[in-house]
């Protein structure tokens, strides 16, 4: 870990160690995609490294199959594992019902199919990503590139009968050239500002041709665990109807934090 964590980092941090605690020897575990996920990839490879943990994991990209093979966690696909007991993940926003918008680093496709395949899926996130209403984060969608101009304009054209706050579009980029997901796919940005109904919106988009799927995940998530920047963590489970708090310290000789309270 480096000497110096943000803010930032140190909630990311402390939301992936939190986490680890769900994860259990011999389990099947999603490994997320993003900065929030790649810190609990490395916290599961100390574990693996340190603690004997025994775990199969199945990466939600090819960044975090790097990663997760990197620091020595064992990797298999998800047809070699079919089901799995828990996903974790990062996410872009995430409302009161745990709602998601999910997407920002390009890996929705592959994080829905492992997060549906999971008994339980747990997101982990900073205190910044949690919203009211969902849609100030632009909503990604991952398109097919044949054709993808006029699977842009008709997705422009439902939004016109749908509860949101504004219907423009843009392809993402990567430099120059259009962001090529695993799947080989576009990722068109939704700029809605709000979305009213996701549910709706959710089952609209996947009718529109060319749409292969979108980042909304809608009665996925079990739990998220929320991390502060002061070493604060809180545990909210949706199914038990549960609030948790607990405190990290960060430990300045040996860059370690340290749970000082539940
Ligand atoms: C990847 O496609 C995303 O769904 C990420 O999980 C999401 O963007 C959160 O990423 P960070 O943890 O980097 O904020």
């Amino acid at each position: 870990m480096p000497a110096e964590l943000s803010p930032i980092d140190k909630a990311k941090f402390v939301a992936a160690k939190r986490a680890t605690t769900f994860v259990q020897s011999g389990m099947k575990v999603g490994l997320g995609t993003g900065s929030t996920a790649a810190w609990l990839v490395q916290c599961l490879g100390e574990m693996v490294r340190d603690q004997g943990l025994r775990i199969k994991g199945v990466p939600t990209s090819s960044r975090t199959a790097q990663l997760a093979r990197e620091v020595g966690i064992e990797v298999i696909s998800l047809d070699e594992a079919r089901w799995l007991d828990l996903t974790i993940d990062g996410a872009d926003e995430f409302d009161g019902e745990l709602n998601l918008i999910k997407g920002g680093g390009g890996a929705l496709l592959q994080e829905k199919i492992v997060a549906t395949a999971s008994d339980q899926m747990v997101v982990i996130a900073d205190i910044s990503k949690q919203v009211e209403t969902l849609g100030a984060f632009p909503l990604p969608i991952e398109v097919i590139p044949f054709g993808w101009q006029t699977t842009r304009t008709l997705v422009e054209e439902v939004l016109v009968g749908l509860d949101v706050m504004g219907r423009s579009s843009s392809l993402r980029m990567n430099g120059d050239a259009p962001f090529i997901t695993d799947e080989g796919n576009h990722i068109l940005d939704l700029h809605l500002n709000r979305i009213g109904n996701a549910r709706q919106l959710s089952l609209v988009l996947n009718q529109i041709p060319g749409v292969v799927e979108n980042g909304l995940f809608i009665d996925i998530c079990d739990a998220v665990v929320i991390g502060y920047g002061d070493g604060r963590v809180e545990v909210h489970d949706i199914n038990a109807g549960t609030q948790e708090q607990m405190r990290y310290d960060f430990v300045d000789s040996d860059n370690i934090f340290t749970e000082v309270s539940d």
